[in-house]
């Protein structure tokens, strides 16, 4: 069932880099899949300015409380820094239909960025379900890890491989620096992607290039959120065809899409 309703702000604050963490209460919300997300509407009631919701992974569910983590680009996030809590802001989801697959036997997790919060849920799922798994989050500077914290306190320090391109936390590179090692090292796994259009490129074509099952989670511009407008959609290569990331998706099988 997708909500449309308003629910009140708990926190919404700087974390580092370009990156807030918003936390709403949203008991409606605490049972949305694992990999979908939210539009949230940014503006003032009486106010269409910005007109558009903007598109937000679920990063967490901790009990009522639904955590998004955003990156502050333009007026719809620029406006969303300005909510306080005790606010209420207009939601609607849980969006999406297609999520990440959960019949393999291992995982390879692999965020870029704040792309990281695209997959958080479902790492959480599968420890929870007690799944082989190993993720992998880069940035460019340790300043722009804005889920260190989040990993930490949720205790996944020992599950997550961390790279910055500068070396100034973990490992020093790009997420692709290991991965083929990585992945001949884990029996039969399969990598689920989200982050910078560039890094999942880069990852889908590792992961073609060891035959290892690839998934991504994709953005793209969105103004309805459920397969109205036609705004979002990218093309499907085995039917020559073109889906909806909001609707058909976000996640994909990385070998049908057509970057
Ligand atoms: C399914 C889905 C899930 C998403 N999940 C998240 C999430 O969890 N956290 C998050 O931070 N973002 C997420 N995004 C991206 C987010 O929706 C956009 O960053 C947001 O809509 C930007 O709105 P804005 O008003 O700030 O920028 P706009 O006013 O729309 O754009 C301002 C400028 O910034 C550029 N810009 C906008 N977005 C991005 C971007 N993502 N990267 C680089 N440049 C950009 C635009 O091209 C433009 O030049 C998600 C998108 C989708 C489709
Ligand atoms: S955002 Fe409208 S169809 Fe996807």
């Amino acid at each position: 069932m997708i909500f449309d309703k308003k629910y009140k702000i708990l926190e919404n604050r700087f974390i580092s880099g370009i990156t807030y963490l918003l936390r709403f209460e949203a008991p409606d919300l605490r049972s949305s899949p694992s990999g979908s997300f939210v539009m949230i509407r940014s503006s003032e009631d009486n106010l269409y300015d910005p007109m558009m919701r903007r598109a937000f992974a679920i990063a967490d569910i901790q009990g009522d409380d639904i955590l998004v983590f955003y990156d502050v680009y333009g007026k719809g996030t620029e406006t969303l820094t300005k909510k306080k809590p005790g606010d209420f802001i207009s939601v609607l989801g849980p969006l999406g239909k297609n999520f990440f697959p959960e019949h393999f036997n291992d995982y390879l997790l692999i965020g870029g960025g704040v792309g990281f919060a695209g997959l958080s849920l479902f790492m959480k799922r599968l420890k929870e379900k007690g799944k082989s798994f190993k993720a992998i989050y880069g940035v460019r500077r340790k300043d722009q890890l804005s889920m260190l914290d989040w990993i930490i306190e949720n205790n996944f320090k020992d599950d997550v491989v961390i790279y910055t391109e500068d070396g100034s936390y973990g490992q020093e590179g790009l997420v692709t620096r290991d991965l083929k090692q990585i992945i001949s090292e884990r029996k039969k796994t399969a990598l689920m992607v989200c982050g910078p259009k560039g890094m999942m490129k880069a990852v889908l074509d590792v992961g073609k290039e060891m035959n290892v099952p690839t998934f991504l989670s994709l953005e793209s511009k969105m103004a309805c959120g459920f397969g109205i407008c036609i705004g979002c959609v990218v093309k499907d290569i085995k039917t020559d065809s073109y889906v909806r990331v909001c609707y058909e998706g976000p996640v994909f099988d990385g070998y049908r899409i057509k970057f």
